[in-house]
């Protein structure tokens, strides 16, 4: 064991690995079109002061979903201010994200996050696809 490997297991233990706080334990979640979809992510501290989720397309940039303190209601952002469309839900430690009547433009990859100071600490992402018949105009 040399003194960087120590160095390295120190950093680890002071600044926690991402991948061990925040567990989505679906790499990929299948919807059908027009059906409810629940993507589950968890935070095992919850110290923590603001919880999020992201949504990236493929080939796109992560956009901004909601904000929760883990105290008063989720905030949804722009486009995702639709009670219709997306709803959260908070038990002790599990933050999972539904997507009402999945549409085609809900199939991307969905970040939990938690931000806690200035450190954004992601999960390893869900991806949903929706399956189902396209209309064809
Ligand atoms: C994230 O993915 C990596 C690589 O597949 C895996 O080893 C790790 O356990 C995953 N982390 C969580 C929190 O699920
Ligand atoms: C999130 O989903 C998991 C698995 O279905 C469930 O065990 C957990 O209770 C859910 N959490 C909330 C807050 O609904």
């Amino acid at each position: 064991m040399n003194r960087l490997f120590l160095l390295n297991v120190l950093f680890c233990i002071a600044y926690e690995i991402p991948a061990q706080l925040i567990v989505q334990p679906r790499l990929s979640v299948t919807a059908q079109l027009g059906e409810s979809v629940t993507l589950q992510c968890s935070i095992s501290r919850t110290q923590h002061s603001t919880f999020t989720w992201f949504k990236q397309v493929i080939g796109q940039p992560p956009v901004y979903m909601l904000k929760y303190d883990g105290k008063s209601k989720p905030i949804f952002l722009d486009e995702f201010n639709d009670k219709s469309h997306f709803k959260m839900q908070n038990i002790q430690s599990s933050f999972n994200l539904t997507i009402l009547k999945a549409e085609n433009p809900d199939m991307a990859v969905y970040y939990c996050a938690a931000l806690s100071g200035s450190h954004v600490l992601f999960g390893n992402g869900t991806t949903l696809l929706i399956k189902g018949k396209l209309k064809v105009n």
